[in-house]
This record gives structure tokens, sequence and C-alpha cells, in this order.
């Protein structure tokens, strides 16, 4: 059963240590992410762009997936299915499809226009027990097409959001999503500490999680940093493993070309990404 992420991101803050939000694709994705957790014994987070839902033909299918693989396959760790960046409109879809967690990122309004909808959809999400993350400072990088500059969140605006009751919290502190260049200048750490000092409890999630060098995790873990979002990593691993079988001829011996074949190196390598994120969050045997 699908649960909400406010237990588990409630036991990490106070523990000290983070769940990962992992981004699903497809149904080899999903079923990587989930054996990975169940084997580590540890909650983890599905991430669901609008995108990916569309691309998996609609929330509707995307729910019908998990909950019949959490049943088939035996889950007992504590799962959530959050929707990453959504729209107004998409958290809707998404809580009425049966998502257990929704993001409504409002961080390109005007600061009283995401304070205005994040507020009804705490009061949504509050009635039917969903968790809600909300987001103040936009993330840089591109994400299904859409660009933003990384910014660093204003903290004051940040305890402004947190206050409305939301679940957890994104904040800007100079991180983005996919590849980080060369010149990057690292995460604002003065920022979060900041932030952190300004919400307390509230568990603070940190977007862009590939590339982010094993200290600057660690530290921002011990700022109260309690969700960390991975995608593009597991991206990368799945497309390697595939380009080394084709390249290695693989698929046209025997039968190679065989889907479940083919695809399963990638499958591997989406678990080694997990693993190696779970081991470094220090969410194993937190479930
Ligand atoms: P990366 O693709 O950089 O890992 O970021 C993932 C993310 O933050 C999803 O919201």
């Amino acid at each position: 059963m699908l649960v909400s992420a406010k237990e588990m991101l409630t036991k990490a803050k106070a523990g000290k240590y983070a769940v990962g939000q992992f981004n699903i694709n497809n149904l080899e994705w999903t079923k990587a992410i989930l054996l990975t957790a169940q084997e580590l014994n540890s909650p983890v987070i599905l991430g669901v762009s609008e995108g990916a839902g569309k691309y998996m033909c609609g929330y509707k299918t995307v729910v019908g997936m998990v909950n019949g693989m959490i049943d088939e396959l035996g889950i007992t760790v504590p799962v959530a299915l959050h929707l990453d960046h959504g729209s107004y409109e998409g958290a809707k879809a998404c809580i009425e499809a049966g998502f257990s967690s929704v993001m409504f990122d409002g961080s390109h309004y005007p600061i009283e226009e995401n304070i205005a909808k994040t507020k009804e959809l705490v009061e949504y999400c509050d009635k039917l027990g969903l968790s809600l993350e909300a987001e103040v400072g936009a993330i840089g990088g591109e994400e299904d097409g859409v660009v933003g500059n990384g910014e660093v969140a204003d903290p004051n605006e940040c305890k402004m959001i947190a206050d409305l009751g939301v679940t957890m919290l994104a904040a800007g502190i100079g991180n983005i999503h996919g590849k980080y260049p060369e010149n990057w200048a690292g995460l604002s750490f003065d920022t979060l500490a900041e932030i952190q000092k300004l919400t307390g409890t509230m568990p603070l999630v940190l977007h862009g999680g590939t590339g982010i060098p094993a200290e600057m995790i660690q530290k921002a873990i011990s700022l109260g940093v309690s969700k960390i979002n991975v995608n593009t990593e597991c991206q990368l691993a799945f497309a390697a493993a595939t380009r080394e079988y084709v390249e290695a001829g693989k698929d046209q011996q025997g039968k190679g070309f065989d889907p479940r074949k083919l695809l399963a190196p990638g499958f591997e390598a989406i678990k080694a990404t997990v693993k190696e994120k779970m081991e470094l969050f220090g969410s194993i045997n937190k479930a």
C-alpha cells in the first residue's frame, strides 16, 4: 500500500538521514527501485514528473502499475508515489488518480501567488492524509523542457511557505537538475543553515541530487535535508549499460534482442545506482 511521505521524512529528519526520491520512467525503472528499496530495507519515494506521467500513459496507469508491483513483488517497505514539480492542476489530477504525495512547484509565481495556491493544496492534502511538497527559489537546469536559472531561496519566504503547513519544503540553494557544469559554485550552506533555523523540524528537500559530491550531500543532511531527489544519474547509468550491451553486439547473439535481455543490464545499473545513493543518504534499514 502506498503511504504519505510524512512519517518517513519526519523520522529521517529526526534521525539525520535522507530518503531518496528516484524518478520513474517505465516498468523497468519502477521495478528496479522498488526491489532495491526492499532488499535494503529502506523507505523510498517514487517521483513522477508531469512529462513522465504523460509518457507512461497518464497518472492512473502509473498508480495501477505501482500498486500492482507493490502487491505482486511483496514490497513491505514504505513507498510514497509523488508528483515531481507539479502544476496546481497536475497536483489535483494526481491526487484524484491515487498518488500518495504531491509537489506543487509555485516557485515561478510571485511569492503571494505561490502562498495562495500552496495554501489551498495544504487544505486539500490534509483532508486526504497526503503529503505535500512546496518550493521556494527555482531549481536551475532543465527538466521536461523547463529551464530554470538556479536561484538561492529567500529564507524568510521559505518560512512563510513552511508555516502554511506543508509536509516538506524544497528550497533553491544553488542546486540544479542534470549534470553540474565545471564551474559550478557548489551548494550555499549558509542559506541552508538559515532556512533550517527558521523552519525548525520541517524536512527540507534537495533537488538535483545527480553529481553532488558525497561530502556536500552529507553536510546538507546535517543541515536538515531529509529528502534528496535523483533522476539523471539513473538515466545515465541505464544508458551506459545499454550502450555497452549493444556495442558488444550482444543484441545480435542468440535471443539477445529479446527486450527482457536487452534491458537487463540497464535495469541492473539502475539498481546499483539506487543502492549507492541509499548508502550515501543513510536510509538503509530505516524502513
Ligand atoms: P537530477 O536529475 O539532477 O538528479 O534531479 C532530480 C530532481 O531534482 C527531480 O526533481
